[in-house]
């Protein structure tokens, strides 16, 4: 059973200013809720309770709004990423919350519906028994995403981080949702600097098929938006309030 996860949330959301010269991205409104929230609403249809949300410095308005966790039924801890090193970094700093466990994570600037995403995720990674297990998406741009190249079943047997078009394995791009056994750490201490200088998730997760752990993925249906910039947030807005009546929650 996977009770922990962690939720990175400590990006600058540059293309979203001016408001993110004020609040953090992940609390920008889709419909009657900040992004993040979404996200906390999805982690309620699995057995975690105990959630490292990982912030920058300047990003205190995050437990501001969310608070101990106590009105989601959860369990919060706010875990500082002095500097933008990149998502495996994020992650690492998360390390001592999940204490040896599996754990989730979950993008906190990601809308997703329906909603129940991450529990099959869950379901799945417990059912391959898997090291690592992906959640991919065939998506319309590689270039904004980590990419895997998949053989026989559900195994990934490679990845690269933002491809160019025509060096893309395939177009099923990860869309920000993981599930780990610990050994990630392991692999995420051994990841050099890649796309963009930064310590990218995607090169820990191919440090994993390296050493032979077994990496899965699984496609997500429905829709996801990376909502990086004021379309996104309209779009997912525009999504939100038109389907939320017909949601089952
Ligand atoms: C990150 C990951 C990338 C993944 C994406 C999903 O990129 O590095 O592999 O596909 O999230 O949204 P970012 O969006 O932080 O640039």
């Amino acid at each position: 059973m996977i009770k922990k996860a962690i939720i990175p949330a400590a990006g600058s959301g540059t293309r979203l200013g001016p408001f993110t010269d004020a609040i953090p991205k992940e609390l920008l409104p889709v419909g009657d809720k900040a992004i993040i929230e979404h996200v906390v609403d999805a982690f309620g249809l699995t057995e975690v309770t105990e959630i490292a949300i990982v912030v920058s410095l300047r990003k205190h308005g995050l437990s501001d709004y969310l608070g101990s966790g106590k009105k989601f039924g959860m369990h919060f801890s706010y875990v500082v990423q002095e500097e933008r090193l990149g998502l495996a970094n994020a992650v690492l700093a998360g390390e001592h919350v999940m204490n040896n466990h599996q754990f989730a994570v979950v993008l906190g600037d990601n809308f997703f519906r329906p909603n129940d995403f991450l529990r099959d995720l869950i379901a799945f990674h417990e059912e391959e028994h898997a090291d690592a297990t992906i959640g991919v998406a065939k998506v319309d741009d590689v270039t904004r995403h980590g990419v895997i190249k998949a053989e026989g079943g559900n195994a990934v047997v490679d990845l690269i981080e933002k491809p160019k078009p025509e060096e893309a394995p395939s177009d099923l791009g990860a869309i920000g949702i993981y599930v780990f056994k610990p050994c990630i750490f392991d692999a995420i201490r051994e990841t050099k600097p890649g796309y963009k200088g930064e310590f990218q998730l995607t090169d820990s997760l191919k440090i994993l098929v390296k050493w032979g752990k077994k990496v899965v993925y699984k496609e997500i249906p429905g829709i996801h938006i990376d909502v990086g910039t004021v379309k996104d947030l309209v779009r997912a807005n525009a999504y939100y309030l038109d389907n939320r009546d017909r949601e089952k929650r």
